[in-house]
């Protein structure tokens, strides 16, 4: 029985819950190991103008504190363009910022020797939003543009136009595991690293270029990550680069951990955008025209933002054919955390632009939102299912989402029964909300579209799996499990997942736009074909017989197909392999194939595929306290053939509550000095256990085998986390109840005193008599 499409449980669920699971702190600790601790700044641009280590240093167990003069190669983390130093030399970019590290004999000698260093500042004038940044013309990188037909001319001859803006928030990613490096000498000018990243080997460049040293002469290993999130796609490397430079000042063992507060304050998020949008539309709701401006909030350098952007604007039309688009995309430059990739990599910021739009047309001809949706999808052939940027959508399964979601939610059905409720409950109005998801899968940038694997087989027959992915909780290292399993024919408890390593397999990608079984999947599976042909000849000799091809390899045993009744062991072919001195390790490698992007037209195949879904949200909100329930959830998404339904299960279930902690709770604040005040959990909320609705379905599509995929199957990492824009719109459709306001402005995200704000605008437009009073 092939493991693959069993609903398998995570290989270390056990160990996670049972809190047996090791994490990069919780190895044993090497002798002698040091900590650091950081000073941060206290305002959000400055200039240096003392910085004075030496009362740190008459601290008792302070070994010594690294600032920028320390740094031997290049004082630069930026991983697409050299802006970011990893300690200032003069100016402070934002407030959080680390001015030095101390290091100490342990954490607490580390942290008195931080407090002691002094450090006096000018402060000068920050840009501390995104609208100042565009009326400051502060951007980072060139603005981008994809354009369609002529916007202009549609919009001038358009039955109905409105022009409007949308200011989305970002978002903490809040893996339960705080960035943290160790850094380890090896006596001989080599480096071993244990870090909790999604990039090792970014990691180990970013390492060796500031040491100055060659890559060969630094590993990075991750054992599994307590959730990165896209958190720790570039953004580990400046902990790990601190380790390491603590270590090359002192030739000892050092780690650099973060506390929850530093963690919220130093590293970057998920973007926050100004949306500004126009549209055409004619009077059924078939929008005809769209014009969208999209500032991303870059923070202080440029970190991954261009490519955050770009996805962005490849995914302003969702699942909509808009004849005639341009969206034209730009980095604000501001005096904040460096933001950074998160789930859904800026899709969701795009997305969410066109669904406001959507339900905006709807509410203006005072049709059903669902209806206008389904109006305006892909569909048909030729243009009507080409996007923007000139990508057909091959498979085309909107309509087949979207149907089965209706029809399992009972939605038209439910549609009466919550109007009636409406009609008689003052105070609390439901609302129900269908929305839909077409997400695109590959890395923007084709180079990263490749995967590589090492499988080593010893001469018991145990096996050691390597792959370049990194494991975040995601269940990547479950399926990799599987599908050797299943490319080998032998059962997976034989099979061990080694740690992440760069000494392993070389020249990785990050571990994201949840591609990571997509790519790595394919290179295991090549590894172990060829360790498989292999053994085939071997077992074809000893059973005498003469078609390596026809070998099947299955549970264990290896057997012809012809003769299934003459078999032999797994094990026994091994220990022939190697007695006939075959290897019995093997390299796999995978790139996508048929994918291009040409950057500068904004036009190409830059997807192997979409992924789909749909959800039904129904919520109640309390026109008191502007607070809802979320009462029933219904998921049907899109994975393919799934490798793994429970891994998917739970991928799905947990991308969709994170993505409605971003719409309605999640709420990053800044105050006017340009300080975040939302750094710890008592002030920023995310969803927990009591949030997540007692009735909560997801049904994976069925027959939806995707060609050319590992096994048929579909990414699966970010796409779900777009279903959330439902409960948003299910709170919006429930605000629309308190009055019969034809524009429902719900700020993000919709917290409380957002909806109750919303709730306030919709009553002050009810006409005389219909007056819902409170
Ligand atoms: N699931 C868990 N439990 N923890 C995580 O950190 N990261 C998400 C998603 N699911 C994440 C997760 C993100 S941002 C991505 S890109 C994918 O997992 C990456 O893994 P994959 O490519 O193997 O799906
Ligand atoms: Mo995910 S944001 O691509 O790490």
């Amino acid at each position: 029985m092939s493991p693959v499409g069993k609903p398998k449980s995570h290989e270390s669920a056990v160990a996670h819950v049972s809190g047996t699971a090791v994490y990069t702190d919780d190895q044993r600790q090497p002798a002698g190991m040091l900590s650091l601790y950081p000073v941060l700044s206290p305002h959000a641009r400055a200039r240096i103008t003392k910085l004075d280590v030496a009362p740190a240093m008459a601290v008792a167990g302070c070994v010594t504190v690294l600032t920028a003069a320390d740094v031997p190669g290049e004082n630069n983390t930026g991983v697409i363009v050299p802006d970011e130093v990893l300690l200032p030399t003069d100016e402070i970019s934002y407030y959080g910022q680390v001015v030095a590290w101390a290091v100490g004999e342990d954490e607490a000698a580390a942290r008195e020797g931080a407090a002691k260093i002094v450090v006096e500042y000018e402060p000068l004038p920050a840009i501390k939003t995104v609208k100042e940044a565009i009326a400051a013309h502060s951007y980072q990188d060139a603005p981008q543009v994809i354009r369609r037909g002529d916007p202009d001319a549609a919009i001038a001859e358009a039955e109905h136009t409105f022009k409007g803006e949308i200011e989305i928030g970002g978002q903490d990613h809040f893996y339960l595991e705080t960035q943290v490096s160790w850094a380890i000498p090896d006596g001989e000018g080599n480096l071993q690293l244990y870090t909790s990243t999604q990039h090792p080997t970014e990691t180990q460049e970013i390492v060796a270029r500031i040491l100055g040293l060659p890559k060969n002469r630094v590993v990075c290993t991750c054992l599994r990550m307590g959730g990165g999130f896209g958190g720790k796609e570039s953004q580990s490397n400046p902990f790990a680069a601190a380790a390491a430079l603590a270590t090359y000042k002192t030739g000892r063992p050092a780690r650099c951990r973060l506390r929850r507060h530093h963690d919220m304050l130093i590293t970057g998020k998920r973007h926050g955008f100004l949306g500004e949008y126009e549209v055409g539309f004619t009077s059924d709701g078939t929008l005809t025209a769209m014009k969208v401006v999209l500032t991303a909030d870059g923070g202080w350098s440029l970190d991954l933002s261009p490519p955050v952007l770009g996805r962005a604007m490849l995914h302003v039309d969702n699942a909509y054919y808009v004849p005639n688009l341009v969206v034209e995309g730009h980095i604000a430059k501001t005096h904040r955390v460096s933001n950074t990739a998160y789930r859904g990599f800026g899709g969701p910021q795009g997305m969410i632009v066109i669904e406001e739009v959507v339900d905006r047309i709807a509410r203006t001809l005072n049709l059903p939102p669902d209806v206008v949706r389904d109006r305006n999808f892909y569909h048909g052939e030729g243009d009507t299912n080409r996007t923007h940027y000139d990508q057909d959508i091959v498979d085309n399964r909107i309509a087949r989402v979207w149907q089965e979601a209706k029809v399992n939610a009972n939605y038209d059905v439910r549609q009466t029964e919550i109007a009636a409720f409406n009609e008689t409950s003052l105070y609390s109005k439901r609302g129900l909300a269908i929305t839909p998801v077409k997400f695109g899968i590959s890395f923007n940038k084709v180079t990263y579209n490749q995967a590589g694997a090492l499988v080593l087989i010893y001469t018991d027959g145990s096996i050691q799996l390597n792959h370049g992915g990194t494991e975040m909780g995601q269940g990547l290292h479950t399926k990799m499990i599987q599908v050797a399993a299943k490319a080998l024919g032998v059962t997976s408890d034989r099979l061990r997942m080694m740690p992440t390593s760069t000494d392993k397999v070389p020249n990785t990608s990050a571990t994201a736009a949840s591609s990571g079984s997509d790519l790595n999947g394919q290179a295991v599976k090549n590894a172990c074909e060829i360790l498989r042909d292999r053994l085939a000849a071997v077992a074809v000799h000893m059973l005498n017989l003469d078609a390596p091809e026809d070998m099947v390899f299955e549970d264990d045993w290896i057997y012809c197909r012809t003769y299934p009744s003459a078999r032999i062991a797994f094990d026994e072919v091994v220990q022939q392999a190697y007695s006939e001195r075959i290897s019995l390790s093997a390299t796999g490698f995978y790139r996508t194939p048929n994918i291009f992007w040409d950057a500068k037209l904004g036009k190409g195949r830059p997807f192997y595929y979409f992924a789909y879904g749909a959800a039904v949200c129904e919520v109640e909100v309390d026109g008191f306290t502007g607070t809802f329930k979320l009462r029933q959830v219904d998921i049907v998404h899109d994975v393919g053939e799934s490798l793994n339904p429970l891994v998917d299960k739970g991928q799905i279930e947990g991308a969709f509550v994170q993505g409605m902690g971003w719409l309605t709770m999640e709420e990053l604040v800044w105050d006017a000095e340009g300080r975040l005040r939302t750094f710890a959990p008592s002030t920023y909320k995310i969803p927990t256990i009591s949030e997540v609705p007692e009735q909560f379905t997801v049904h994976l599509l069925e027959r939806a085998a995707q060609d050319g995929v590992i096994y048929g199957s579909k990414a699966v990492g970010e796409p779900p986390f777009m279903l959330a824009i439902a409960v948003r719109e299910a709170i919006r459709a429930a605000v629309a109840a308190f009055g019969n306001a034809n524009y429902v402005p719900l700020a993000l995200p919709a917290t409380p005193e957002a909806t109750l704000w919303a709730i306030e605008a919709v009553k002050a437009t009810v006409g005389q008599g219909q007056l819902v009073e409170l």
